[in-house]
């Protein structure tokens, strides 16, 4: 449909809308009607505000479907959205159940709110160009935790939220997409915080790698049970005294010899982590647990300490024979670790981060020093052999501008993304630009506000998520708080 057939279809439409207030109208376009399916909220937004005046409101309501690609069968999914449209505004909300026209009829009866309709369904209140609130999702996992922002997978799908109530984001997303997203497709780049327990093995993530996936930690906490002097720790790449004794010993060769070796002794490994593994499934079975059911850090705590005393032991060595080869790099609170792809890395126990990737989901699990209960076997040699041969180096935040104390830096470069680190000094502020593209910020240290057009639209504390549409003009953050403000911004790269 293009606006001249919208101008015929228009005039029939309009007889069968149902009024509210004097200059007001509810108007529900049939399912099967060109306008029901087609047609972006957004251009049937512009469409209809050239036919109203300037005091009248209009709500459209439609059902509408999307398909589930995060679920395995990919189902069509229907919802329901409302669009309430003045000449010089857009607002909406979109819900998952069916609501009777009439009913919405009634429930705007009197006020004309789309807060009263939003709040009925729960859903967020979304205008185009207003920055959405990420609710944090705990996806609990051996080690601790996940905290995921925008994470849509059958495992679990994030939502935005508001006073008004919350909606999934890929039903958000898709109410008015060309503001939000302009020319990029969701999912949106994943952001997650991980959050291990402080104790050794049970809080230490996958030693692991990426083929397609990067992957970037900033440390928001680091647990001084487990590191006292504020010192954490992050695994990655070759360990560096020891390459240089197999340079001296093999010359050109040394990594051949070294893979080798590294591959025997996280072999050896392997197989006593299996008998391992094997007796804690009877233990398991003995206390009702299922096999491959993700337990509590206590409960795991527990079922570790039924291992004898002399097996504990051989753990012990053969992991730390393994753990030999690999370096590491010393972590505090603010700093930046990247992995690009094919560079091995290990998360530790107590060190809490913040994390940005692309949203592939693949791994190559290199070892574990715990049961894997997503796959049945490591990918060791496949990882070993394609494995970046070289000491781990962490990047270098680049200083982009400062001015006043504020400062940007890039803290990645990834091919999808850019992430950059704020600070924002105690009363100061900075202009938040998507350049065209979506924003996605985060807070680390510090307290701001977040302001459009001079509006205040909400706060950015520690571990608070926000998407800023790629329309959004004139967003500014001011720091509020009583220390400075840190603070991170992920953007996606223009394809
Ligand atoms: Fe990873």
């Amino acid at each position: 449909m293009d606006v001249i057939a919208f101008r015929e279809a228009w005039r029939a439409l309009r007889g069968t809308s149902l009024p509210l207030e004097p200059d007001s109208w509810l108007l529900h376009i049939p399912n099967g009607h060109p306008l029901q399916q087609d047609i972006s909220a957004e251009t049937l937004c512009r469409w209809i505000q050239q036919e109203i005046q300037e005091s009248e409101t209009l709500f459209v309501l439609r059902t509408r479907s999307l398909v589930a690609e995060w679920l395995p069968e990919k189902p069509a999914c229907a919802y329901q959205e409302l669009l309430e449209i003045q000449q010089d505004n857009i607002r909406g909300c979109v819900w998952k159940t069916m609501a009777d026209p009439i009913a919405i009829q009634q429930q705007l009866l009197g006020n004309s709110q789309l807060e009263t309709i939003a709040m009925a369904h729960q859903a967020v209140l979304q205008s185009p160009h207003l920055p959405l609130k990420l609710q944090e999702l705990r996806i609990p996992k051996p080690w601790g935790y996940e905290g995921w922002y925008t994470g849509v997978e059958q495992r679990g799908v994030t939502s935005f939220i508001d006073e008004q109530g919350s909606t999934e984001l890929p039903y958000a997303l898709n109410l008015f997409p060309e503001s939000l997203l302009a020319h990029q497709e969701p999912p949106l780049i994943l952001l997650k915080t991980l959050n291990p327990v402080p104790e050794i093995i049970l809080g230490d993530l996958y030693l692991e790698l990426h083929q397609e996936k990067w992957e970037v930690y900033i440390v928001t906490a680091i647990d001084e049970t487990a590191w006292p002097d504020g010192v954490g720790q992050v695994r990655a790449g070759l360990h560096p005294e020891l390459l240089k004794t197999y340079q001296q010993q093999h010359g050109d060769d040394w990594w051949s010899a070294y893979r080798k070796d590294f591959s025997r002794a996280i072999q050896n490994y392997e197989t006593l982590r299996r008998k391992l593994d094997e007796r804690l499934d009877q233990e398991r079975s003995q206390r009702g647990y299922g096999l491959n059911q993700a337990l509590s850090p206590e409960e795991m705590q527990e079922l570790l300490s039924t291992i004898p005393e002399h097996l504990q032991q051989e753990e012990t060595k053969l992991r730390l024979a393994a753990e030999a080869y690999v370096g590491s790099c010393p972590v505090r609170v603010g700093d930046v670790v990247s992995f690009p792809t094919w560079q091995m890395h290990s998360l530790q126990h107590g060190v809490r981060v913040i994390e940005f990737q692309t949203p592939h989901y693949e791994r190559m699990i290199v070892m574990f020093g715990q049961k894997v209960l997503t796959q049945d076997h490591w990918n060791t040699e496949e990882a070993l052999a394609g494995m970046k041969p070289e000491v781990y180096q962490p990047p270098q935040p680049e200083l982009i501008w400062q001015q006043d104390g504020v400062r940007c830096e890039r803290v990645v470069d990834f091919p999808d993304f850019d992430a950059f680190r704020l600070f924002v000094p105690v009363g100061q502020r900075i202009k938040l630009e998507g350049k065209g593209n979506y924003q996605l910020l985060i807070g680390v240290e510090g307290y701001g506000q977040l302001l459009v057009g001079g509006e205040s639209c909400g706060t950015v504390r520690h571990e608070e998520g926000w998407m800023i549409p790629a329309v959004t003009d004139d967003c500014w953050l001011e720091s509020r708080g009583t220390g400075d403000l840190i603070c991170l911004q992920a953007i996606p790269k223009s394809s």
